[in-house]
């Protein structure tokens, strides 16, 4: 896989996972703490920061934003620089299984469409520790939304994610990793489809273009695109949770 192709194909978009501005909102909403006070927040796996900067707008909290690449984290000081968020925004280039927060300090850990790097219950074990007593951890995590499935789309995603699991099962993991689940619901099919694959899509051309319809550029837009049909063949049997969970007090 070339990193920096992939890189280059993602950097530019709003988000870099399916989601919305409704769905982290909504969320949000479900965490019950007081969001004007001066919250610390990490955004783990960020992206260019689609969240990290909505969370800015709608919370007075100090976010740490992190992510494995550099290349997403200068697009998002860029954004919060023209937004006039840069003293509440500092990006991290850091991995999401390595952090260097202290234990207990954090109010909220944030992360959409990325704990699956990690995996779901070892990303829940891991990083309980840097949450305070009662802190709050909201997580989109694929999730399958019936209890059968065609072989084609079981297949695919148990050798593309072993640990995916029923919303059920997730509902277990968070139990077992000593968590309270506070809420959780099903990202929309428009998170997909109107908000990631369909710009996605706007942009293959031009990646193409770019990269002289290399060969690589060309195994990387047929990759996605196998991805949209799968995704688009199958919706109804699968999607993200937004999981918000609290750590005991
Ligand atoms: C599907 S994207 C989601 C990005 C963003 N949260 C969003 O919803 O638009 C997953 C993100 O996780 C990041 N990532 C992958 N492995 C990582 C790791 N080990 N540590 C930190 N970030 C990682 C990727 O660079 C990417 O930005």
């Amino acid at each position: 896989m070339n990193f920096d192709l992939l890189i280059d194909f993602h950097v530019n978009a709003q988000q870099q996972g399916p989601g919305s501005p409704a769905s982290t909102l909504r969320a949000l909403d479900m965490i019950p703490i007081d969001k004007q006070a001066p919250l610390q927040l990490a955004d783990i796996g960020c992206g260019s920061g689609a969240s990290t900067i909505l969370l800015a707008q709608h919370t007075n909290a100090h976010i740490t934003a992190v992510d494995l690449f550099p290349a997403f984290l200068d697009k998002l000081n860029a954004q919060a620089q023209a937004l006039g968020l840069e003293a509440r925004i500092t990006t991290l280039e850091a991995s999401m299984d390595a952090l260097p927060f202290e234990p207990s300090t954090l109010d909220i850990i944030w992360s959409e469409g990325a704990i699956y790097n990690m995996g779901f219950r070892k990303g829940l074990a891991y990083w309980s520790q840097f949450l305070k007593p009662g802190g709050y951890l909201a997580v989109s995590e694929i999730s399958w939304l019936t209890e059968e499935r065609p072989e084609a789309i079981e297949t695919h995603w148990n050798e593309a994610y072993p640990e995916m699991g029923t919303v059920a099962e997730k509902h277990q993991a968070i139990a077992e990793a000593g968590y309270t689940l506070i809420g959780d619901f099903v990202l929309p099919p428009s998170d997909w489809l109107d908000n990631y694959y369909g710009p996605m899509e706007d942009r293959m051309a031009g990646f193409l273009d770019r990269h002289g319809h290399s060969a690589d550029a060309q195994a990387i837009v047929a990759e996605e695109k196998k991805e949209i049909d799968l995704y688009t063949t199958y919706q109804d049997y699968l999607s993200y949770g937004f999981y918000v969970m609290q750590k005991p007090l």
